[in-house]
């Protein structure tokens, strides 16, 4: 055996090879501790496409980028989880045109000169084997906002007078479009309801943004039809008031959405995911008693689940809320997951994505034990502990590769145990 430091093929430079990967966990036969190993390290395939465990990262908005380009804070940032061991990075809700950010500073993949600072945070994620995707994004009527530490301080010193950014803030309020002319509320731009050109338009941009996303070599796509943007926007009977053949019954309220999402699918031939708010939290039951659907909810949702499945949607991220300004959320650890259950028996063989405060490896192991979902998306636990998945490897008692630069940190989980 040779005593070379190996590196990483096929890079402009030295990087040390980790075998295994980062995050991934070590052979059983040599760490005995791995025979029944937790399901957070059991691979997941979805496409033909294997990551490597089942800690993701939630898409983040840094309200940091350079007129839609990716800068060094977004290499920092993701190179940080990227060595860090999580199965997958679902890069932030990026703008397919630029009326789609929702701040000014928002990310973007509208034009090529985006993709050069993306390929170089894409091929850094790879070179430390761990897969990265991009989660594409509209903001419809939430777009031309201020970025939140603009708007308000933590501490309440102070505080913006309303959420809209203003043309001499970088914002396009002027430019804001929707399915119909209604504001998430009176802080917020009004939009306009967008025309068949307009449509079109978008979905051809998705379209091209896909191809893009090709070229910088991404492993995945995630479109976000949560959270109150664009998608989202179409699919709940709160925002879309059309009278054509895009708004009123459920069918024309998916027919869009559905749209975007089926020409994504046919342009990326890679898994695509689909993050939905499973429900508005508005007040009053889904649909009233005379059988119209009154806000979207967890039984439209499963209907929308179905027509993504029938689409080759390979996983839905089921998130929620967004959409109605008073909103009532019960937040509490896992708040969202008793959702994704719902969609999980609705639909046992589909791949379903948790998220909203898991912040405890035995909390996150039992969501996946109950097969209440496949895979969990950490966002903030992460923020706070980029090295969380290696911390729920040692309270979970797995053996688990960290960098070989940080092995001495993590000693105690490169040593073999009876199981
Ligand atoms: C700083 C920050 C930025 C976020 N940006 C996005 C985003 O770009 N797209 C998205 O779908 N969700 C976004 N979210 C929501 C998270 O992805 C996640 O769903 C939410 O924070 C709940 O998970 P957590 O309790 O693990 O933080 C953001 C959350 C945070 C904290």
């Amino acid at each position: 055996m040779s005593n070379i430091n190996r590196r990483v093929p096929d890079v402009d430079q030295y990087i040390p090879l980790n075998d295994p990967p980062i995050g991934s966990a070590f052979p059983a036969d040599i760490f005995p501790q791995n025979t029944k190993l937790p399901k957070l390290f059991q691979p997941i395939t979805l496409r033909g496409v294997t990551f490597k465990n089942r800690i993701w990262v939630s898409p983040m908005c840094q309200y940091s980028s350079d007129n839609g380009h990716a800068t060094d804070w977004h290499f920092v940032h993701i190179g940080g989880f990227a060595t860090r061991g999580v199965g997958a990075i679902c890069m932030e809700a990026t703008a397919v045109v630029p009326e789609g950010r929702i701040s000014p500073e928002d990310a973007g993949l509208w034009t090529d000169s985006q993709m050069e600072p993306l390929k170089r945070i894409v091929n850094f994620a790879h070179s430390q084997g761990t897969l990265i995707g991009v989660q594409l994004a509209h903001a419809g009527r939430k777009a031309s906002t201020l970025a939140p530490w603009v708007h308000s301080s933590f501490g309440g010193t102070r505080r913006a007078t309303t959420w809209t950014s203003k043309e001499d803030e970088g914002g396009w309020p002027n430019g804001v479009y929707a399915p119909s002319e209604v504001a998430f509320s009176p802080d917020y731009p009004t939009p306009k309801a967008m025309d068949d050109a307009y449509l079109q338009y978008v979905e051809d941009a998705f379209v091209k943004t896909v191809e893009r996303c090709k070229e910088i070599g991404f492993d995945f796509i995630e479109l976000h039809g949560a959270h109150g943007y664009l998608l989202h926007e179409f699919v709940s009977p709160l925002s879309n008031l059309r009278t054509d053949q895009y708004g009123g019954s459920l069918e024309n309220r998916l027919r869009w959405p559905l749209r975007v999402i089926s020409r994504c699918r046919e342009a990326w031939s890679k898994p695509l995911f689909v993050r939905i708010s499973a429900t508005d939290w508005a007040e009053g039951p889904e649909k009233g008693p005379d059988g119209e659907w009154k806000q979207w909810g967890i039984e439209q949702s499963k209907i929308f689940l179905e027509e993504m499945q029938n689409l080759g949607v390979d996983l839905v991220d089921c998130s929620t809320g967004g959409n109605w300004v008073k909103q009532k959320i019960t937040v509490g650890p896992g708040y969202q997951v008793p959702f994704a259950e719902e969609l999980k028996k609705a639909y046992p063989e589909f791949p379903i994505g948790a998220v909203g405060m898991i912040t405890e490896p035995e909390q996150a192991e039992s969501y996946l034990q109950d097969g209440k979902a496949d895979v969990v998306f950490l966002a903030r636990e992460l923020l706070r502990n980029p090295h969380w998945p290696l911390f729920a490897a040692r309270k979970l008692g797995a053996a688990v590769k960290p960098a070989n630069q940080y092995e001495r940190a993590f000693a105690d989980l490169l040593v073999p145990k009876s199981a």
